[in-house]
């Protein structure tokens, strides 16, 4: 079978995590990976030296191009990269805020744009995503993807949302965890035996959650008629902890329609 070549420029958070979850792929990837940082390149080379590594781009000759770098960093990437990327290269983007009519006014490409978490790390990842262009270039989403997490199309229009749920999500439900881990922590227990307790149940929730089964009716198998749970839940309740998820994630909606209007305005 013919490799198909992965550049991924940038092992940051999320290219490491793509790259660590590519390594486990039955598909023949041949990856290069672009990092400036040579401490970091040292790492990965000595952990996976069947890659190849470079701190500087050539051409870009065929393949797909994962871009794994900040939003702020994008513009002066595409000016360095825009003249080196032959035109059968597909473009996967998941940087936050960088729309696919924007990456379409400097590169003609096939792009993809996607919305993954760190999850794909461990190839249990969620990644939505919009394309322009039909079908799927290069089996890309059926070989690559598909193998880091579950995938689904969804207009691009709800990128916004997307990435405040499912690229952020992680980070909510780490707070989450923090905050009950002080809670247990100030009312007696010591932050090693909090921290157990909350860790285990983090643990062990993926084995409830299924596609067939609503929130709602989990919380009711917890709880039981003037309980424990239902006294701490109608706590959350008069705390407006509602809104104060929604408030939440508004202002991580709100902030990936900027970061998209700063892009197009640089
Ligand atoms: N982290 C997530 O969970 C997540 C989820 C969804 C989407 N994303 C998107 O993924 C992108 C990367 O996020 P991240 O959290 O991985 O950021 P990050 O940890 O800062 O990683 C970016 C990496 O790119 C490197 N880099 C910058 N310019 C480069 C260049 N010219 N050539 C090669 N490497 C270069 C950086 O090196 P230096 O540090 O030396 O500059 C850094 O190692 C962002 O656009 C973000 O919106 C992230």
């Amino acid at each position: 079978m013919e490799k198909t070549d992965i550049h991924i420029i940038g092992l940051g958070n999320l290219g490491s995590a793509f790259l660590e979850g590519l390594m486990t792929s039955n598909k023949e990837h041949s990856i290069k990976v672009y990092e400036l940082d040579t401490s970091v390149l040292e790492v990965y080379e000595k952990k996976y030296p069947e890659n190849d590594y470079f701190n500087s781009f050539d051409e870009f000759k065929s393949g797909v191009l994962i871009l794994c770098v900040k939003p702020q960093s994008i513009n002066e990437i595409f000016v360095q990269i825009k003249d080196k990327i032959h035109e059968g290269v597909l473009i996967c983007s998941p940087v936050a805020g960088l729309d696919i009519d924007h990456i379409e006014k400097s590169i003609s490409n096939k792009i993809i744009r996607i919305m993954p978490n760190l999850l794909i790390r461990n190839n249990k990842g969620f990644i939505p995503y919009s394309k322009n262009y039909e079908n799927d270039y290069l089996d890309f989403i059926q070989s690559t993807l598909n193998h880091l997490g579950r995938t689904k199309e969804f207009s691009e229009q709800y990128f916004p949302v997307i990435t405040a749920l499912s690229g952020s999500g992680p980070a909510w439900f780490f707070l989450l965890s923090n905050e009950l881990i002080n809670a247990g922590n100030k009312l007696g227990l010591s932050n090693q035996e909090s921290e157990i307790l909350v860790n285990e149940i983090i643990k062990g929730l993926p084995e409830l959650i299924s596609d067939d089964v609503t929130y709602p009716d989990l919380i009711s198998k917890v709880k039981s008629p003037k309980g424990t749970t239902e006294a701490g839940l109608n706590s959350l309740k008069n705390d407006s902890f509602d809104t104060i998820i929604l408030n939440a994630i508004e202002k991580a909606t709100q902030r990936s329609i900027e970061l998209s209007k700063e892009l197009k305005s640089e």
